[in-house]
């Protein structure tokens, strides 16, 4: 089983015109606060200088096996222990047969041997060796022994025939490795987030409420503290438990939610609502319980006093405040107005009381927006989810806060 979080990656070069390529995956991968080493081939020198690496990777690269002063900085077998993830891009024919049987004669195949993290190879060749069946039966071996395949594309070639063998783009190599991986991208960050829904008590028996389990909110508590975050979670009334290392706190009311976010707030960094809290509650609840009447009765209600509004016009504002949008019509149009109105940093935003989706559903779909564009996360578990939109939340957060 792969790993759920990652935060460095091994890089192997191997000898192919598309090591250019290389360099924008180091790029993004930076972008995306993920660590990089890189490892070059003696081939993969003749391409692309490992300066180049140096500079994007603010590491030093590696290329010798057995090398005295490298060994010193971090040996090989230790470079090997240190990745969560290695990535060889490109993956010539020549290392792709070596890695599918065991060979070790230099540093990256020794590298590929030692490693016992996942691994991705983006194979790119001439279309002849990639069709060769001898190539592909080695593919079929590294698949057959858990290797991720990342498919070379169709177009023309740099040797001027056309046909299978082009390296992916390094931008779909990069989705492809990080997608449903959490990245330490929250490391030391205070997040508050709220989840579930909340109760508001009619008498000592009956309240008003709504369908909100929860299952949104503390999949990205959860997801939040395993990207690095210290993550408190107030919860309203809900059947699930929170993970260790999360500061919970249990709530049933609105206000009882208000008091317990601002006595909070001035420690966090970032702040998610996720909780579907009550617009309105009773204006008077009654000691007792109430009694049947007539053929009808009436409630008086009160608005409640809105969390997210309030703490995103606090003094205390978090750097971050992420609001959800719960809708059953013009979605986007509710949900830009409210990004605009509590002058947030970013919303998502979900159909509600479909068959799929929204309220006490195992999965989910978000529209995500912020100021300057936008997002669709597609239906999928919450777990999921909530790793793509924590990873959407820390890169518009870096964004902001290098501005
Ligand atoms: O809990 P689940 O079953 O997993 O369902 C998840 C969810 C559907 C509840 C969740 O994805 C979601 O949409 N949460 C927000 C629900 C909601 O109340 O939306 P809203 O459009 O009414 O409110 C807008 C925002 O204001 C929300 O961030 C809400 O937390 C916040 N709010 C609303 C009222 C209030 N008094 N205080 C608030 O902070």
């Amino acid at each position: 089983m792969d790993k759920v979080i990652i935060n460095k990656i091994l890089l192997g070069v191997c000898g192919g015109i598309a090591a250019y390529k290389s360099a924008e995956i180091v790029r993004l991968l930076r972008k995306k606060n993920i660590e990089v080493r890189v490892v070059m081939t003696h081939a993969a020198m003749q391409f692309i200088s490992p300066l180049t690496f140096q500079a994007l990777s603010a590491n030093p690269v590696c290329t010798e096996l057995l090398d005295v002063e490298e060994e010193n900085a971090m040996g090989h077998i230790n470079l090997a222990r240190w990745a969560d993830i290695i990535l060889i891009a490109p993956a010539t024919a020549n290392s792709i047969a070596k890695f599918s049987i065991g060979l070790a004669d230099d540093l990256l195949s020794t590298l590929y041997l030692a490693a016992e993290c996942p691994a991705y190879i983006a194979p790119a060749m001439n279309r002849a060796m990639w069709n060769k069946a001898v190539t592909q039966d080695n593919i079929q071996r590294l698949k057959n022994q858990g290797v991720h395949i990342i498919d070379p594309t169709s177009g023309e070639q740099a040797c001027g025939e056309t046909g299978l063998g082009r390296m992916s783009e390094a931008s779909d190599i990069v989705a492809t490795i990080t997608q449903n991986k959490t990245i330490d991208t929250l490391k030391g960050i205070n997040v508050l987030i709220t989840a579930g829904p909340t109760q508001e008590p009619l008498d000592p028996v009956r309240y008003i409420s709504n369908r909100s389990s929860g299952k949104m909110g503390y999949a990205l508590a959860n997801i939040a503290l395993n990207a690095g975050a210290n993550v408190t979670l107030v919860s309203g009334p809900v059947t699930l438990s929170a993970a260790n290392g999360i500061d919970l706190i249990q709530v049933e009311t609105a206000e009882q939610m208000y008091q317990a976010v601002f006595s909070k707030i001035s420690e966090q960094d970032l702040f998610i609502a996720t909780a579907a809290v009550a617009d309105y509650t009773p204006l008077n609840t009654s000691k007792e319980k109430i009694k049947k009447q007539d053929s009808s009765s009436h409630i008086a209600l009160q608005k409640t006093k809105d969390i997210l509004t309030d703490i995103a016009s606090s003094p205390n504002r978090p750097g971050f405040v992420v609001g959800f949008a719960a809708e059953t019509t013009h979605l986007e149009h509710y949900a830009k107005s409210k990004l605009e109105h509590k002058k947030l940093d970013m919303i998502a935003a979900n159909w509600v009381g479909k068959t799929r989706g929204g309220f006490d559903s195992d999965d989910n779909a978000l529209e995500v927006f912020w100021k300057s564009g936008q997002k669709t996360l597609k239906m999928t578990d919450k777990k999921h989810l909530a790793i793509q939109l924590i990873t959407l939340i820390s890169e518009k957060m870096n964004e902001k806060n290098t501005t």
